[in-house]
């Protein structure tokens, strides 16, 4: 009987983290179904078929795996695949606990699956798709984080914000008295806007 497992997560975007884990799992597993969330209460920076798309790209050197997407309960889903194995990322103690509860649900729902964890390599373990969204909103390098077709498709999604057209700005003093470093008046528009606001060049004194 093939041994399966289900890797299930938001996937928004894929990181170099969760790549990692797959190939890991991939090794040990028969056949790998990296299973993207939807969740309607949950609004996500990328569609399901984005997220679908940039996970197939990254992985697509891994003839064992696959990748879905489920909606409802996991053990559902897990049930469904035929599979008894659910695939976790440990990247630090604190993430131990949110996932410890979340086996103990699901192993309270179906006690005939079980949750693998594997813990990523420390190169690794500052990484989450959460940060790299905000790290790249605000203009920061998250090239090191992700896998190229998800660094095209932030920028698709938030033109204007790659780090290597962005150029630190301070905006001159505001009503409270301050200058401020402007992350939303970085690139082509923060320079447009400045040059409006008669400091072209940049630095408060
Ligand atoms: O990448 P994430 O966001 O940490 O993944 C969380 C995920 C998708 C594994 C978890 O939210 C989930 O399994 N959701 C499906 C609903 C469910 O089964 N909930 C009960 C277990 S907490």
């Amino acid at each position: 009987m093939k041994r399966s497992a289900v890797y299930p997560g938001s996937f928004d975007p894929i990181t170099n983290g969760h790549i990692y884990i797959t190939e890991r799992a991939a090794a040990i597993f028969d056949e790998v179904r990296v299973s993207i969330l939807v969740n309607a209460q949950k609004r996500a920076t990328f569609s399901v078929d984005e997220r679908c798309a940039m996970a197939r790209e990254a992985l697509s050197h891994l003839p064992n795996v696959k990748v879905e997407y489920f909606e409802g309960l996991l053990v559902d889903y897990v049930r469904q695949a035929h599979s008894r194995v659910i695939i976790r990322g440990l990247r630090a103690m604190s993430d131990f606990e949110y996932e410890f509860q979340m086996a103990l649900m699901n192993r309270q729902l179906a006690p005939e699956i079980e949750t693998f964890f594997i813990v990523t390599d420390p190169k690794y373990s500052y990484i989450s798709s959460s940060g790299v969204r905000e790290i790249f909103q605000f203009g920061g390098t998250v090239q090191d984080a992700v896998p190229p077709g998800a660094l095209r498709r932030l920028r698709e999604r938030f033109p204007g914000q790659t780090a290597s057209d962005t150029q630190e700005a301070l905006v001159p003093a505001t009503e409270h008295g301050c200058a401020r470093l402007s992350p939303a008046l970085r690139g082509p528009e923060g320079r447009a806007a400045l040059s409006r606001s008669g400091r072209p060049d940049g630095p408060a004194q």
